[in-house]
Parts: C-alpha cells; structure tokens; sequence
C-alpha cells in the first residue's frame, strides 16, 4: 500500500481554495491540477508499505506527542523548483506553522525508527495546487501569483491532528483514504 502521513483540511477550506484557484486553472490549463477532495498538507511520504506493517506504522504514529493547536493560515503562491521551468504549483503557510514543523519532526523520527528514511530535503509545509504534465512555462511565476484572489483575507485553519493516508493510484487520477487519523495532545 502507498501510504504518507499529512494534516487533512476542512472541507470548507478546500472549497474556497478551488475558488480561488480556478482563474489559474483556467489560465494553465494543462497542468494537472489537484481535486478538491485531495487538498492537503503532505507531511512524511512512507512510499509501498507491506500491509502486514501499517500496524506497526499506526503504532509509531501514536507515540509522536506533540501538544497544542494551532491557526494556520493559507499563504501565496509559490513554484517547485524555485527558478527554472514549474513542476509543482503550491500554496504556502504563514501563521502557527510550528505546530506542523513539529508534528513533522516527530513523524519523521518515530517513522524512521521503524525504517522509513527521511528525505534530505528540508520539510516546507505546503499546500499542493497543481503538478505539471510536462513542464510548466517559467513565465507562470509571473502570471499566475495575480490572479490568485481571496474575498477578504486569506483562509485560516486549525490544525489539531494528523492523519495516516492510503493513496490509491488510478487512472481517473489518486483516490486518497483516511486509514487513522491522531489529535494532538
Ligand atoms: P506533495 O505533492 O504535497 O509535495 C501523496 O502522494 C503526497 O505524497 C503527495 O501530495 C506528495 O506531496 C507526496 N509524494 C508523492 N510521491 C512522493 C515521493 N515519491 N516522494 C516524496 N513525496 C511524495
């Protein structure tokens, strides 16, 4: 099974987010973008993992013990990679985003306790918008940032768990399952 780890939003967040994103998506629309339902923040990514582990993963999920909560609130565009031709379109973060560097750093390490390796990238919490099929235009990193528009102030959430997830790959695009979910404490 395909599994990551990653803090789940709202339904209503999400349903603003695919608002406010669709001048964009209209503006590049050969990219592929992520369905409403699929909006989240990726935490670690565990890769295949044999069924007979995800015990053993839930249990490891269980011990991180981070306290609090925390309001987040949705940030600007950004582009993975930082220069060059776009691979990835994302949403950043701003507020109480060291509840989630936190939650991260203890999934990262009680995961790799069990023999998930950690990624030598750092961790930049993010939200994934939209992946490019080929490649996107560099000039996106300029034409897309306008047309990104909230009525009022960007949207804000709380962050008071983190959720282990089964994607499953289809040809209709990933269908993503909620196997358990942990509250902060
Ligand atoms: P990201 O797109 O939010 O950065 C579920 O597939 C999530 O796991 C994706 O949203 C993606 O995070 C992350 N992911 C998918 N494949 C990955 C890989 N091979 N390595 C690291 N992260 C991956």
């Amino acid at each position: 099974m395909r599994l990551f780890t990653a803090i789940e939003l709202p339904e209503s967040i999400r349903e603003m987010l695919m608002e406010a994103v669709r001048p964009l998506k209209a503006a590049c629309p050969d990219a592929s973008w992520v369905r409403a339902e699929n909006l989240h923040v990726t935490l670690k990514f565990l890769g295949e993992v044999p069924e007979s582990q995800v015990k053993e993963v839930c249990d490891s999920l269980e011990r991180v013990s981070v306290t609090g909560t925390a309001r987040v609130a949705v940030g600007g565009l950004e582009f993975f990679p930082p220069r060059g031709p776009v691979r990835v379109i994302v949403l950043g973060l701003n507020g109480e985003v060291e509840l989630i560097h936190r939650i991260f750093r203890e999934v990262d390490r009680t995961t790799a306790d069990i023999g998930f390796l950690s990624e030598s990238r750092p961790f930049v919490p993010h939200i994934t918008l939209a992946r490019a099929r080929r490649t996107i235009h560099g000039s996106a990193r300029k034409t897309l940032p306008p047309l990104l528009r909230w009525a009022g102030s960007p949207p804000t959430f709380d962050v008071t768990s983190f959720s282990l997830i089964e994607s499953k790959l289809g040809s209709g695009g990933p269908q993503y399952l909620r196997l358990a979910s942990f509250p902060t404490k």
